[in-house]
């Protein structure tokens, strides 16, 4: 087993951790799964979800990871010797293959962009040209698997040169600029001839269209978002000094979190309806809305290189957390050594996300009961894996984990968070299982 390193300030800790949680997520994911699940409602009940469960799962993982400093499943077994456990470790480190199948997929489309945009490819073209040019790129089929492979070269070398700090060092000062730009979108996109429509859409909720669907949508979502519920944070977690608040890193980095995917929101959905784009878009969405904006904007050349730069920075830092669990677990475990477990896993990913990238093809034969392998991969790790990881996490942390740990993990001995403490272990051990559980035999059709 290689010796454990831990983050080395609070700073290095808050970086390395809303890097993970920043990314596609926010910016990709979050619109699109807002526009196919009703807008406004669905973003009501993320927010409500993301302060209720979410922070309290975080704080859970955390608790987890640093009370062991192990991998998910060392850290299960260490605490729950000789019991199924340590399933949940393993599951988890399946999601992150799951998960890191299509995340590159994506990740390689904002590097297309990124290059489309600095070629100028966008000025001058029609919404109806926008789309076009977007669909002929992903029927291509080698164009996205060129990029799929290139992004994920790019996080292996980031994991094996151990550049990561490097990478922290930069993001302290680009993921503010990344939050600025996206501010300034946001109001620029009020602007735009019938934004009142958008802005509607995602603050006016219509309760009539929330199901139980739009709730797990929702959760999925938040889970995806903050990169819980498959082990992530438990591997960060067991990075995490000792002396470190962990209320208050959860806290922070939730509120992050919550605040980039709304302005993500409020910068995309006016541009939707004005360019008359349909909100039901899927996974193109935002690919095909930002383009138009950026080609009608004053100083859109440079904001959309800009922009796509950063998107592939949010990326590559959620990705490289994705892989660090498969890679942690790995080389603790078996006599591989870190390098052959980044090659193994990034080998790995390259198939399947090269499989993924190519189920996008309208006419892919990839598909699995009507769905293609990008969107089961999807919809798998944030609807069903990552909501199952969170459950039985939840129960771990206030069932199984004894008390004293469990407070001593979140209070440091009780100098801090001495009051919202009872709260949030109130939270962790009835009401997030109940809700989760509800959900979970309502989807199944058994409530
Ligand atoms: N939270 C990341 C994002 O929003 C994705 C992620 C999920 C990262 C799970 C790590 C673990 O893009």
């Amino acid at each position: 087993m290689e010796k454990r390193g831990s983050f080395g300030s609070r700073f290095g800790t808050i970086a390395a951790v809303g890097g993970s949680v920043i990314g596609l997520g926010n910016i990709w994911r979050f619109p699109y799964v807002a526009g196919e699940n009703g807008g406004a409602a669905f973003m009501l009940i993320y927010l409500i979800i993301s302060l209720l469960i979410s922070i309290p799962i975080m704080l859970s993982e955390f608790a987890i990871g640093r009370s062991t400093r192990s991998n998910p499943m060392r850290a299960f077994s260490r605490l729950a010797p000789g019991t199924p456990w340590k399933g949940v470790g393993y599951t988890g480190i399946l999601c992150a293959f799951v998960i890191l199948s299509f995340y590159c997929v994506i990740a390689g489309w904002a590097l297309e962009f990124l290059g489309d945009s600095a070629l100028n490819r966008f000025a001058g073209l029609t919404p109806g040209q926008i789309a076009g040019n977007f669909d002929t790129f992903v029927a291509s089929g080698w164009r996205p698997i060129l990029w799929t492979l290139v992004f994920i070269g790019a996080t292996a070398f980031i994991i094996l040169s151990g550049i990561e700090k490097g990478i922290e060092r930069y993001n302290k000062i680009l993921m503010p600029v990344l939050f600025l730009l996206l501010a300034g979108m946001a109001a620029n996109a009020m602007t735009l001839d019938g934004a009142r429509e958008g802005i509607a859409f995602l603050l006016r909720p219509d309760f009539g269209k929330i199901t139980a669907k739009t709730v797990l949508e929702a959760l999925g979502q938040s889970f995806f978002s903050m990169s819980l519920g498959m082990g992530c944070m438990i591997t960060y977690g067991s990075y995490l000094r000792k002396n470190e608040n962990v209320l208050r890193i959860g806290g922070m980095v939730a509120l992050s979190d919550i605040t980039v995917a709304v302005l993500s929101g409020l910068a995309i959905f006016p541009a939707v309806f004005s360019f008359g784009i349909s909100p039901t878009s899927g996974p193109e969405l935002v690919f095909v809305t930002l383009p138009n904006v950026f080609a009608r904007m004053t100083g859109g050349y440079f904001l959309s290189i800009l922009f796509f730069f950063l998107l592939f920075l949010a990326a590559i830092t959620s990705s490289v957390s994705l892989m660090e669990v498969i890679v942690a677990y790995l080389s603790e475990e078996f006599p591989v050594g870190r390098k052959r477990a980044v090659a193994l896993t990034a080998g790995t990913v390259a198939v399947t996300g090269s499989l993924c990238a190519l189920s996008m093809i309208p006419s892919s034969a990839l598909t699995v009961g009507g769905m293609n392998l990008f969107d089961l991969c999807d919809a798998l790790s944030s609807n069903v894996m990552m909501p199952l990881g969170g459950l039985l996490i939840v129960l771990f942390a206030g069932w199984v984990l004894s008390p004293a740990k469990l407070r001593r993990e979140l209070t440091g001995g009780m100098r801090y968070g001495t009051k919202v403490y009872p709260l949030v272990r109130f939270l962790i051990r009835f009401v997030i299982p109940v809700l989760i559980l509800l959900l979970f035999l309502n989807r199944t059709g058994v409530l």
